[in-house]
């Protein structure tokens, strides 16, 4: 079986490269290779290749940068999307599809279910929303995991963001009324994997882990358990400050609600989502583990 993983060079298309490395062929065209941009290079690729299964992990994620470069961000969430559904529908094949907790209003304190009213905030919102829906109306075969606030052990992201600024500074504000889940991108792909093999229905689920914080609950736990792991850090977690929303502006409105219901997940997969510290604790340690590993490597060779 083909299986094309988009996005492979990002958060969650690298750990679903690792997860689906046994059950089948992987292709994991970078950006070099194919520019998912252009309709026509996609269409080529995919007569080509051929794929059964496409786990579609492309994004555009820079949701500021959305809100000036709307025609871009509409091409990769709403129209590449629409694309690959097509095709999916087209040769009888599977889509998993990703999108984020950004398609609900954001107001309130209940958590979102899936068939909750989408209302998005932002052009990456809106363009992921209208990505949704192409791939819900497209009529094929269909997975698609809203989830919220993903990070990881490599790249840029949140817990990347603050293991660096926790070095140089010893205090940090940080929002503290914008409230989810963080997701780790491993949890993503393990999820994906295993709803894959259970063969679970067609539609839309919530994934992110049990247990909601905000992004300063966030940060001031990543200093704890960093501490707790021997990182020298400039900042200790109760020189993290919460401060609202209102006084950190950003060119796109952000939900203060993110809450997402896990009940349609957890039955259908028949388990019980872990909690969002527990997470954390082991894509830290992944990311301590990998930083020592280079630091050994660049001593060796000096
Ligand atoms: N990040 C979050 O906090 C978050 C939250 C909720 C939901 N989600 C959703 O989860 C999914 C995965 O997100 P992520 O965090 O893994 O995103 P990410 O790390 O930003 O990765 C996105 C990937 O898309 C690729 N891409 C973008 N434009 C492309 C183009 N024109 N041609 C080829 N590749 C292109 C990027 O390539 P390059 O590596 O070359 O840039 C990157 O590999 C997305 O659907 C996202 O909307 C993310």
């Amino acid at each position: 079986m083909n299986i094309l993983i988009t996005g492979a060079n990002g958060q969650v298309g690298f750990e679903l490269q690792r997860h689906f490395a046994l059950l089948g062929n992987v292709l994991a065209p970078d950006r070099a290779t194919l520019d998912l941009a252009d309709r026509q290079a996609v269409e080529h690729y995919l007569e080509e290749h051929r794929p059964q299964l496409i786990l579609n992990a492309a994004a555009y994620t820079a949701v500021d940068a959305a809100e000036s470069e709307p025609e871009q961000a509409k091409r990769l969430n709403s129209k590449l999307p629409a694309q690959l559904a097509a095709y999916a529908a087209k040769h009888k094949v599977y889509l998993v599809h990703y999108s984020t907790d950004y398609v609900y209003p954001g107001n309130g304190e209940t958590p979102w279910q899936e068939q909750s009213p989408t209302q998005p905030l932002s052009v990456y919102g809106q363009t992921k929303c209208e990505g949704d829906e192409a791939v819900i109306n497209s009529g094929c075969q269909q997975l698609i995991f809203r989830t919220s606030w993903v990070y990881a052990a490599r790249g840029k992201n949140f817990l990347n963001t603050m293991l660096t600024l926790g070095k140089e500074r010893d205090a940090l504000a940080v929002v503290n009324d914008q409230i989810g889940a963080p997701t780790p991108a491993r949890l993503i792909a393990l999820v994906t994997l295993q709803a894959w093999q259970q063969g679970i229905a067609h539609g839309v689920y919530h994934l992110a882990p049990r247990g909601v914080t905000s992004w300063h609950g966030f940060a001031s736990e990543i200093f704890e358990q960093a501490q707790g792991a021997g990182v020298s850090l400039a900042i200790t977690p109760d020189n993290v400050h919460g401060i609202p929303t209102a006084q950190y502006p950003t060119p796109a409105t952000r939900p203060l609600n993110s809450r997402l219901a896990m009940n349609k997940l957890e039955t259908a997969l028949g388990v019980s989502m872990p909690s969002w510290q527990t997470q954390l604790a082991l894509t830290l340690h992944e990311h301590l583990s990998a930083e020592a590993a280079y630091k050994h490597r660049k001593e060796v060779s000096q």
